[in-house]
């Protein structure tokens, strides 16, 4: 007997009628026809059956914040690292556990699986870490959360954040994170990627740095972070998050950088929502997107993943941790618009963020883990139109979110009587 079993699901990759069969926390069969009992039976009525959402870039301590102690009025990055300054000795524990809780409750019910959040470090109490510990210690039946210590004011700017961030280490946190483009000079953002790739090297751990979140074209830490990516042998276990300046860059020295990129193997994690709204603020006309060169890097063999960065905090005011919308702004800003690339874009939030995350047993295959969300639409593509509706978000067998499928009732003589936003769907000719 089965705990699970979905009929008639379509796949990502168009293999249709397809079941899938769960136990043992497991996918045990995915084939056509599987006739057996199973405790629970899901009919998926052809929709597509998707690995979960994976959110690689997240700030869980400041999310749901928004308006506390004020809302930011220039909309910039730095008033909002200004807010955050103005909310962090204000605020405690229970605060920042209570609302990740209710974040997680949301990103559960928008197929989220995991989720990487940066944690604020520059903080002698450590609150945001010792909450977020917590906190991924509880969600972690549901949830995959993994922790990077995150340095906000600078690990060098600020005297004490060299020490609170390696104590957050000691105390359980995943990946060594950095902010090298706030620290005060060129040479002292430098200086700070070395120490801190070298504390992830000491200690085994993975890298996830905000790099160069800046219009200034001179911003090139991440030059910097891919030759101590190779000097230290941290090779696959590095990430440039948001990367925005290299959008300003000249192209010539883009076409070197990119290779040293690709050598080092460092993954890029850019940030759609969060970028296209703070960058490009002291520009007046054209104004520049302050999206990083996703084709580029792409086509040259990095793995990207769009990240979420921020929901209703000091940054950025919207957003209700839908990863689709994430891939939807991802694609308008990069023109990421043929058949291909759209299809791609759901895997930016999808399978390249589950890589780059280190993340085991991911994807809808014989042998993972038996976690997947059903959408309401056909494949990748009408998912990230349609923003698409989730039918069931499935983790370790168990339904642990459901919603019925939309199916809207209108009153116009001589039209049909209800509306199925998937059936609209381009038919193959
Ligand atoms: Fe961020």
């Amino acid at each position: 007997m089965f705990d699970l079993i979905i009929k008639n699901a379509t796949l990502p990759d168009g293999r249709n009628n397809i079941d899938i069969a769960c136990a043992h926390q497991r996918i045990e069969a995915i084939e056509r026809n599987i006739s057996a009992e199973a405790k629970v039976t899901l009919d998926a009525q052809g929709w597509l059956v998707a690995p979960p959402f994976v959110d690689p870039h997240f700030h869980m301590d400041a999310t749901l914040s928004l308006g506390r102690p004020r809302m930011n009025r220039s909309g910039t990055l730095l008033e909002g690292i200004a807010l955050w300054g103005e909310l962090k000795p204000i605020q405690t524990i229970d605060d920042i556990k209570e609302r990740a809780l209710r974040y997680c409750d949301l990103a559960v019910s928008m197929g989220i699986g995991a989720i990487r959040s940066h944690v604020d470090t520059c903080d002698p109490e450590l609150k945001g870490v010792q909450a977020l510990l917590q906190v991924r210690d509880e969600i972690k039946d549901y949830l995959d959360l993994q922790l990077v210590a995150f340095p906000q004011d600078g690990v060098l700017r600020d005297p004490n954040a060299l020490e609170t961030t390696l104590r957050a280490l000691d105390m359980g946190v995943d990946v060594v994170g950095g902010i090298p483009h706030f620290e005060r000079t060129m040479a002292a953002g430098a200086e700070s990627v070395r120490i801190l790739c070298e504390a992830a090297a000491e200690r085994g751990l993975m890298v996830d740095m905000h790099c160069d979140e800046s219009d200034d074209p001179l911003s090139r830490h991440i030059e910097t972070l891919a030759y101590e990516t190779q000097r230290l042998g941290l090779q696959g276990r590095v990430t440039g998050s948001h990367l925005t300046s290299m959008h300003s860059m000249d192209n010539y020295f883009v076409s070197k950088l990119i290779d040293l990129i690709v050598e080092a193997e460092v993954h890029a994690v850019p940030n759609p929502l969060i970028n296209i709204m703070l960058q490009g603020r002291h520009d007046t006309y054209p104004k520049r997107r302050g999206q990083t060169r996703v084709r580029e890097l792409r086509d040259a063999g990095v793995t990207v993943g769009f990240g979420s960065d921020c929901v209703m905090d000091p940054w950025y005011s919207l957003g209700r941790a839908d990863m689709l919308e994430v891939a939807f702004m991802g694609l308008h800003v990069g023109q990421l618009s043929s058949r291909e690339d759209m299809a791609w874009c759901f895997e930016a939030v999808t399978t390249n963020s589950a890589k780059l995350m280190g993340l085991e047993g991911y994807g809808v295959e014989k042998g993972c883990k038996a976690s997947f969300n059903l959408l309401q639409a056909n494949d990748p593509i009408e998912a990230i139109r349609l923003k698409a509706h989730r039918i069931a978000v499935v983790r370790h067998a168990q339904v642990i979110a459901q919603n019925p499928p939309l199916n809207t009732e209108i009153n116009i003589a001589g039209r049909p009587n209800f509306i199925d936003p998937s059936s609209y769907a381009p038919k193959p000719s």
